[in-house]
């Protein structure tokens, strides 16, 4: 339940706002920063907190492609499929992650380190093709650069595996 380990945190987000209903997309972070995702559970206790409906939660989030509805894993790979990006070749790199990943979009591969999605444009359309991955941008992508970030993802995620489950960093920066 959010409410029992982020009380304090709810109450500060429902203060900043009038109308209650307008805290949605903030507490839809928050439970996608607990837990990575977006759960059924979560989303009716977050209609509850703001006298919606289910379904009125269900909508906003599966408007937004930054919202995940089901896990994702350690590192989520977001490929921008939109006009500007398809034109330098987006389709192309989407490619050759399903192929070097070996997943194909939509999928986490089996160690639970990466996911792979397609999304709208991100804003950085003059730098394409590119992907979000969890925070960061990753911009005028080629197939050699790709290996070389998802190099160095295996190698931080595999000494982060070690070390213990991945979490969600707190707002902060600061690892929980
Ligand atoms: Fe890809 Fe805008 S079209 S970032």
């Amino acid at each position: 339940m959010l409410q029992e380990k982020h009380r304090t945190e709810i109450d500060e987000i429902l203060s900043r706002y009038p109308v209650k209903r307008s805290a949605l997309l903030p507490l839809l972070y928050l439970a996608q920063r607990e837990a990575g995702y977006i759960s059924e559970e979560a989303m009716r206790e977050i209609a509850g907190l703001l006298r919606l409906t289910p379904p009125q939660v269900y909508e906003t989030a599966t408007f937004y492609t930054m919202l995940n509805l089901k896990p994702v894993g350690k590192f989520h790979l977001q490929v921008c499929k939109s006009l500007m990006c398809a034109l330098v070749g987006s389709d192309t790199l989407i490619g050759w992650l399903e192929k070097k990943l070996g997943i194909k979009v939509g999928e986490t591969s089996k160690d639970g380190l990466f996911t792979l999605s397609k999304v709208e444009c991100l804003g950085a359309c003059g730098t394409g093709p590119m992907m979000q991955i969890n925070d960061d941008y990753y911009e005028r992508l080629t197939e050699e650069k790709v290996d070389r970030i998802l190099a160095d993802l295996k190698r931080d995620g595999a000494s982060a595996l070690k070390t213990g489950p991945f979490m969600w960093p707190e707002p902060n920066g600061a690892k929980q």
